[in-house]
């Protein structure tokens, strides 16, 4: 335990599925397994705001909005107000959104919604990054690329940040009150589209707050056991991170 949180809290589980149904049986069947759901693009545009009730109805769980909001301050500011009377616990915002807008975004937040800035998506590289333009310097080192973003995230005022696990103890280093939610969990390296992996182990030892981790669960035979194991690992770690505080 850490900070009376459990193992299973700090599980991000994304219900990345085309419709209400699926996603309600999700939520049942991983009752007490993980401790946030994460409501992305592909659901909210099926379901529309109604998925936060139906989900709140079933789970008293976490409810992280997943929307990734990129757009100018005026439209962040006003879109805010309107998710903050949803009820959801977390949104994310692009940090690429600039500082007025990322601004805007905590001022207009009420209802103890969390603002969280994402910074580089977990499935860009290298050559995507110098492909969108960034230089040659940053582009290589998505460390320091990662590090000023979360730098205007902190300074604006977000709660948290998404970063991958290849970051996250720096910014524990710097920022050590931010939270930090940490995808790209994986067993093995190129599995699929996410590219800057690590295990549950590694990512919470490196000092990730909560690990989003949605297909190793979602496309195993056993997503119960998978996220004992996820869970195990989790506790694991804190005890290994007690031991060398
Ligand atoms: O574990 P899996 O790759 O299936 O989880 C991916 C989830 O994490 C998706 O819902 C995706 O939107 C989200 N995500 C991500 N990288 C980020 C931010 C969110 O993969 N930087």
């Amino acid at each position: 335990m850490k900070n009376n949180q459990k193992p299973e809290d700090v599980i991000v589980f994304p219900l990345d599925v085309p419709n209400l149904k699926e996603a309600l049986s999700w939520v049942e069947r991983l009752n007490g397994l993980v401790g946030v759901y994460k409501i992305g693009l592909e659901l909210f545009t099926a379901c529309g705001p109604k998925i936060i009730e139906e989900v709140r109805k079933i789970s008293d769980k976490k409810i992280f909005l997943d929307l990734k909001l990129y757009d100018i301050p005026n439209t962040l500011t006003r879109t805010v107000k309107v998710i903050s009377e949803l009820g959801v616990d977390w949104v994310t915002v692009h940090t690429l959104s600039g500082r007025t807008a990322l601004k805007n975004a905590v001022k207009s937040s009420f209802n103890n919604l969390k603002i969280i800035g994402v910074t580089v998506l977990t499935s860009l590289d290298r050559a995507d990054l110098m492909e969108l333009g960034f230089n040659s310097e940053l582009a290589r080192d998505t460390k320091e690329l990662v590090f000023k973003l979360t730098q205007i995230a902190y300074k604006t005022g977000c709660d948290g940040i998404v970063c991958s696990a290849k970051e996250v103890s720096k910014i524990k280093e710097f920022f050590p009150e931010l939270l930090t939610i940490v995808p790209g969990i994986r067993w093995k390296e190129n599995e699929d589209d996410q590219l800057r992996v690590a295990t549950p182990y590694e990512a919470v030892l490196a000092g990730a707050d909560y690990l989003v981790i949605g297909r190793p669960i979602r496309e195993s035979s056993s997503p119960e056991e998978v996220c004992k194991k996820i869970a195990e690992e989790i506790e694991k770690a804190w005890i290994e991170k007690n031991v060398n505080a």
